[in-house]
């Protein structure tokens, strides 16, 4: 057993597993020797992700396909991985999907972007939290983003959500720290996703390789509360100083491409 599997356990869910940051996140944790519980909706390319996986690295690989957006989804992933200890959970799904102010997008969407980024979150992090807290060992990482630093446009629920994942990451390393069980909040910028490929064009901005991002969360994961990628100090506070909040929300609602 490798070390990192004994410190954490030697079992991985990664919600939100089959691409972008949570594939490197799947790759990376099979790298350090720990068997994988991959979560995401499309199936065919969940089994792609999990046969590349397990092509590459002599672990398990066990696939559950469910819409973390529903209501049931927590519990049915906890039944589907009973049989499971699992050590680490990092919960990676969670990016906009639409580009919109507000209004125009259907209420139905922001319930089911609240659902999935803060309801799932934190009914994923009591379901398996727990249990890692009672074992007094394991790893919980909440992937959130510099959307969560201040309101903006086009931003709304999505970076509401985003500030929930980070202050209850926070919250929870407070918690949990004395207990054995590692929380980071892991904060994102613009990162070479399919999703956010799908979401916007980038134009010539740089982007952050998902490799990097998987790799330093898990080399830092004792290094919480928070962690900003690609920040020069990235246990440091926000980007923003001490910025007023209106002076905030104005430079996070300008035009970025
Ligand atoms: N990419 C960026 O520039 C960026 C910037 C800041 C923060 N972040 C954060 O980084 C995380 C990862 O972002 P990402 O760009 O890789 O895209 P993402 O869409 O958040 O993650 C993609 C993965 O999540 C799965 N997924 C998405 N919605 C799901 C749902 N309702 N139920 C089950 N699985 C679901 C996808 O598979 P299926 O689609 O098949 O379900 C895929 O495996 C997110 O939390 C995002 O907020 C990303």
């Amino acid at each position: 057993m490798t070390d990192f599997a004994s410190t954490y356990g030697s079992w991985a869910v990664i919600a939100g597993g089959s691409d972008g940051v949570g594939a490197a996140f799947a790759h990376s944790l099979a790298a350090r020797g720990v068997n994988l519980v991959l979560v995401a909706r499309r199936i065919a390319v969940l089994n792609e992700c999990a046969e590349a996986v397990a092509a590459k690295h002599s672990v398990q690989v066990r696939t559950v396909a469910l819409d973390l957006a529903l209501d049931t989804a927590i519990a049915d992933l906890e039944e589907a991985t009973a049989d499971l200890e699992i050590g680490v959970l990092i919960y990676n799904a969670g990016a906009d999907t639409r580009n919109a102010e507000f209004l125009d997008r259907t209420l139905d969407d922001h319930r089911a972007l609240v659902h999935r980024n803060c309801l799932g979150v934190l009914e994923a992090a009591y379901r398996f939290g727990g249990p890692m807290v009672t074992r007094g060992r394991g790893a919980v990482v909440l992937i959130t983003s510099g959307a969560a630093w201040a309101g903006g446009r086009t931003l709304s629920s999505y970076g509401a959500t985003k500030a929930f994942d980070l202050i209850l990451g926070e919250g929870l390393w407070a918690e949990w720290r004395d207990r054995g069980v590692d929380v980071l909040s892991l904060v994102l910028g613009a990162t070479d996703t399919p999703s956010l490929h799908r979401t916007m064009d980038p134009g010539d901005r740089v982007l952050a390789d998902p490799h990097d991002v998987a790799e330093q969360a898990l080399d830092h994961l004792a290094e919480g509360p928070t962690w900003i990628h690609g920040s020069d100090n990235p246990v440091g506070g926000s980007p923003f100083g001490s910025l007023d909040r209106r002076s905030a929300v104005l430079a996070m609602s300008t035009p970025r491409h």
